[in-house]
């Protein structure tokens, strides 16, 4: 499962970056909204700190299948490298995820709430779909089960589009998710930093320390090789 953070703020971008393996940034209007900047500077700014290499998804704000494949034609212009459009799923998000597959752009198929709307974003040619977690805890459905039922209708029909699990708000529902075979994760910055919180790790970092004190006081292994 790859790990993916789900903002546009640069300096949270470099720091989770330098600690953490990173697949990609994801991003939406909200998060780049957050930011109040200059929209095409920051995307750049994202692309340069991440790489080509790296996965970035910048949604669309169209609504209009022709009007969504210029924007993506635009975005992809102008961050380059491993881009993928993100397309909320309505009837013309489908037409337009066809169109912009023909044109060689990766699509995020996002705002996926059910199993039927992910089948549908795959047989529309989407190279993922993003179903939202937290949001359908909140409505009382169950998050992971929607994912869990997604990744089996895919390998039932073996189908290659991945599952890109968004909207997450605590470790649980990260590592729920991790259990159904979901290909990825997007995740807020805080999150990546609770993902490896457990204060019985620094015990036992403080114990190896106190341990090695005792016996070679300040010296660290490489005053004694
Ligand atoms: C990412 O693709 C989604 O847009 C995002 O994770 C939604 O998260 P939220 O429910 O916390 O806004």
């Amino acid at each position: 499962m790859l790990y993916l953070i789900d903002t546009a703020k640069l300096e949270d971008i470099r720091r989770v970056c330098e600690y953490y393996p990173v697949a990609g940034v994801t991003t939406n209007p909200t998060i780049i909204s957050r930011e109040k900047g200059d929209f095409k500077k920051i995307i750049c700014d994202i692309r340069e700190i991440i790489g080509e290499n790296k996965q970035l998804h910048v949604q669309t704000t169209a609504t209009e299948a022709k009007d969504i494949l210029r924007e993506a034609e635009m975005i992809r212009q102008t961050v380059g490298g491993n881009f993928f459009i993100k397309i909320p799923i309505t009837k013309e998000g489908l037409k337009a995820t066809e169109m912009c597959k023909k044109m060689g752009i990766g699509v995020t198929m996002t705002a996926i709430f059910t199993q039927p709307q992910a089948l549908m974003a795959a047989r529309a040619g989407a190279d993922f779909v993003a179903p939202y977690i937290n949001r359908l805890d909140n409505i009382v459905s169950d998050g992971v089960n929607v994912v869990n039922e997604i990744v089996d209708i895919f390998k039932v029909y073996d189908i290659k589009t991945q599952v890109l699990a968004a909207s997450f708000k605590n470790v649980e529902q990260v590592h729920k998710v991790s259990m159904t075979g979901a290909h990825a994760v997007t995740i807020n910055p805080d999150l990546f930093d609770m993902m490896i919180y457990h204060p019985l790790t620094y015990y036992a970092i403080d114990d190896f320390t106190a341990d090695w004190q005792q016996v070679y006081g300040e010296k660290g292994v490489c005053d004694l090789l």
